[in-house]
């Protein structure tokens, strides 16, 4: 154990869980031959926590052994070992309301039994929040660069240029949110959050057949849609068809539901919808506490 550091330390101070033991930041050593180092062969979940409980648990644990499964991974540490290694860790940074990192990778090659690395990350939530998240509506801009992510995209992994450059593309002009849009025109993610149209009263997001990442909070979204009677469905959207659309809003699992208020600098006609789903998703949240 480490001593208790006041949470939001920097990161080579902060506590880290990794392969079953508590370590500072700086002591969190990964072997150079494991394909997570090497090779971008690692996947992750990003979970966020209320009030001390990492919110949809089962949900982002079905997506990391769904991908580790279908990514030949290595069996990766019991969702019980890490569910008591999330608390182990928020209890030594003494965090409440946080944002949890899951890394698992596909450890080292030829190994017998060849195991998979992992580890645990978690920070105060105010250091992973947007500003336009805080201020309760974003700007976004579509990338430059077409998006061509292939069947990978459907998976959390740790290969992340091009999302990583895509937001920092958005960050550069100051906006929240990069929109990625394939190669045909039509619409994918952002590069950090799934995206959601509000057309003819209608709810659409991009299908997930397009190779879109199986956002928790999407799958939340579309449930929430159904209970509250608001038609949605999955339906290809045309990237420059965005500018007619009603709405815009982002789901996020730190971000939660993030109504759009600026689409390349241009206002967005309404708010309605993404404001109403996301206190519809605060009371989920509220529920499953
Ligand atoms: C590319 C991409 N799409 C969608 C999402 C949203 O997924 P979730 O709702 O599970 O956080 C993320 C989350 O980071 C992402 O990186």
């Amino acid at each position: 154990m480490t001593a208790a550091l006041p949470p939001g330390g920097r990161a080579p101070e902060r506590a880290v869980w990794i392969n079953g033991v508590i370590v500072r930041g700086r002591d969190a050593v990964l072997s150079v031959f494991d394909r997570g180092a090497r090779d971008g062969g690692g996947i992750f979940e990003t979970l966020r926590v209320y009030d001390g409980r990492p919110f949809a648990w089962q949900r982002h644990m079905e997506r990391l052994v769904l991908s580790a499964a279908e990514l030949g991974f290595p069996v990766p540490p019991s969702p019980a070992q890490l569910r008591g290694g999330i608390d182990q860790l928020l209890a030594e940074q003494r965090l409440t309301d946080a944002v949890v990192r899951l890394t698992v990778t596909r450890g080292i090659a030829g190994g017998r039994p060849t195991r998979a690395g992992a580890w645990i990350e978690a920070e105060p939530l105010a250091a992973r929040l947007w500003p336009g998240t805080r201020r309760g509506d974003a700007s976004v801009m579509f990338s430059c660069v077409p998006f061509q992510q292939g069947w990978i995209g459907r998976h959390k992994t740790t290969s992340r240029m091009a999302w990583d450059l895509a937001r920092e593309e958005a960050r550069a002009a100051g906006a929240d949110e990069a929109l990625l849009v394939a190669p045909d025109g039509h619409l994918v993610e952002g590069a950090a959050s799934n995206v959601f149209v509000v057309r003819g009263g209608e709810v659409l997001t991009p299908p997930l057949a397009h190779d879109v990442l199986p956002g928790v909070t999407r799958a939340i979204v579309l449930e929430l849609c159904r209970e509250l009677r608001l038609p949605a469905r999955e339906a290809p959207i045309v990237a420059g068809h965005l500018r007619e659309a009603q709405e815009i809003f982002l789901t996020n699992t730190v971000q939660e539901v993030l109504p759009v208020a600026l689409l390349e600098g241009r206002a967005v006609a309404a708010r309605g919808m993404g404001m109403k789903l996301l206190a519809a998703y605060r009371t989920r949240v509220g529920l499953e506490r």
